[in-house]
C-alpha cells in the first residue's frame, strides 16, 4: 500500500511539472517548429535520425520478443543446451552490413546539410551584420549601412543575412532555434553564419555558452519584417540623432540627465558606435535589458539598481551608481526620455 502511495506521489509530481514546464516556452523559441532555412535543415536531419532509431528499436524488440516466446525452456528440457550458432558467417555479415547502411542513410543528409550551411560564397552580396557578444547583451552593427543596434535585430524575410560574430570578453554562443543552428562567439576569432527567416515574426534567441553570472539572462530577439518594411526601418534609423528634442518637459530633463550620466557608454543615435548598448529605438523595445518587462517601473528599477536585475553586468561600473546622484526621481525622467525614442513606424508589432 505504502509503495503505491509513493508511486502515485511521484507520478502526480511529474504530471504537475509537465503542466508547469509546458507553459514556460516562448513563441518562436523552439527548433521543433522551424521557420528559417538553417532550422529546417537541422530539423530534417533530426527527423531522419529519429526515424532510423525508431526502425532499429521496433525491429530489435520484435526479434527479441519472438525469440523469448518461441524458444522458451519447456518442461522436460531443463538440461538441453540449445544449438550453438557462434561464428555464423551469414548472421555476422547481415548485422555488419545493416548498421553500415543505416549510418550512410544518416551521414549523407547530415554532411550535405553541414556543407550547405557552411557555404558562405555569396556573402559579399548579402546583408552583413557584425555581431558582438558582451556580458550580457548583444551588439549588432549593420556593416552595409553603418548602423548600430542592440538586443533587437531587424532583418528582412526571405533573404540571407550574414552574421559575423566575435566576442569582446568571454566565449558566448548565438542560438536562434526557430531560424538557425548555434554558433560559438569567440574572443579570438570571427565566426560567420547566415540566417534566413521564411515568414515575418519575432524570434527569440539565447546565449547557450555559460559566460558568467547573468548568462541565462542574455536573451535577444530577431524581428523579421517584409523587405519594404526593413528598408523603411533602415532609413528611419539613419535619421536618428542625439540632438532631437523630446516633446515633454520631463523627457527633456531626462535627456539632459542622460547626456551627463549615460552618454559616455550609450548612444541614442543609431549612426554612432558606443561601448554599451545603442538605445536609438529604445521606445520600440518589448523588453528591458533583454529580459525585463517593458514598463516604466521596471526601467526605473533597472537604472537605479542594475545589479539586482542582471548580476555582474557591465553597467555596474558606471560612475553614476557610485556617485549616487540618480535617485528615483531622476531615473523616472531618464525613463521618460528613453521610452519616447520611437524613430520608426516599424516595430516588433509590424512583424505580426
Ligand atoms: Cu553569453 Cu552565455
Amino acid at each position: 500500500m505504502k509503495g503505491w502511495i509513493s508511486k502515485l506521489r511521484t507520478l502526480s509530481l511529474f504530471a504537475f511539472m509537465v503542466l508547469i514546464l509546458s507553459a514556460c516556452g516562448k513563441e518562436n523559441l523552439t527548433s521543433l517548429v522551424p521557420k528559417g532555412y538553417g532550422a529546417e535543415q537541422s530539423f530534417n536531419v533530426m527527423i531522419i535520425s529519429i526515424l532510423v532509431m525508431i526502425i532499429v528499436f521496433v525491429v530489435v524488440m520484435a526479434i527479441y520478443l519472438y525469440v523469448i516466446l518461441r524458444f522458451r525452456r519447456k518442461k522436460g528440457q531443463e538440461d538441453d543446451i540449445p544449438k550453438q550458432t557462434e561464428g555464423n558467417k551469414t548472421l555476422e555479415t547481415i548485422w555488419t552490413i545493416i548498421p553500415i547502411i543505416l549510418l550512410i542513410v544518416i551521414a549523407v543528409p547530415t554532411i550535405t546539410a553541414t556543407y550547405d550551411l557552411a557555404d558562405t560564397s555569396d556573402q559579399e552580396d548579402a546583408i552583413n551584420i557584425n555581431v558582438q557578444g558582451e556580458q550580457f547583451w548583444w551588439h549588432f552593427e549593420y556593416a552595409n549601412e553603418g548602423l548600430q543596434a542592440s538586443q533587437d535585430l531587424y532583418i528582412p524575410t526571405g533573404e540571407k543575412v550574414y552574421l559575423n560574430m566575435e566576442s569582446t570578453d568571454v566565449i558566448h554562443s548565438f542560438w536562434l532555434p526557430s531560424i538557425s543552428g548555434k554558433m560559438d562567439v569567440n574572443p579570438e576569432n570571427e565566426n560567420s553564419m547566415y540566417i534566413e527567416a521564411y515568414e515575418e515574426g519575432v524570434y527569440w534567441g539565447k546565449c547557450t555558452e555559460f559566460c558568467g553570472s547573468s548568462h541565462s539572462l542574455m536573451d535577444f530577439k530577431v524581428i523579421a519584417v517584409s523587405p519594404e518594411e526593413y528598408n523603411q526601418w533602415v532609413e528611419d534609423m539613419k535619421g536618428t540623432s542625439e540632438q532631437s528634442t523630446p516633446e515633454t518637459t520631463t523627457a527633456q530633463e531626462g535627456q539632459e540627465l542622460f547626456s551627463n550620466n549615460c552618454l559616455q557608454c550609450h548612444a541614442t543615435d543609431a549612426n554612432q558606435p558606443s561601448a554599451g548598448p545603442n538605445l536609438a529605438n529604445f521606445g520600440d523595445r518589448t523588453t528591458i535589458a533583454g529580459v525585463l518587462d517593458y514598463n516604466k517601473e521596471e526601467l526605473v528599477n533597472w537604472i537605479t539598481n542594475p545589479a539586482e536585475q542582471k548580476p555582474a553586468n557591465g553597467m555596474l561600473d558606471a560612475p553614476y551608481l557610485e556617485e549616487g546622484h540618480i535617485g528615483n526621481e531622476e531615473a523616472e525622467k531618464i525613463a521618460d526620455y528613453l521610452m519616447q525614442l520611437q524613430p520608426s513606424e516599424i516595430t516588433p508589432e509590424s512583424a505580426k
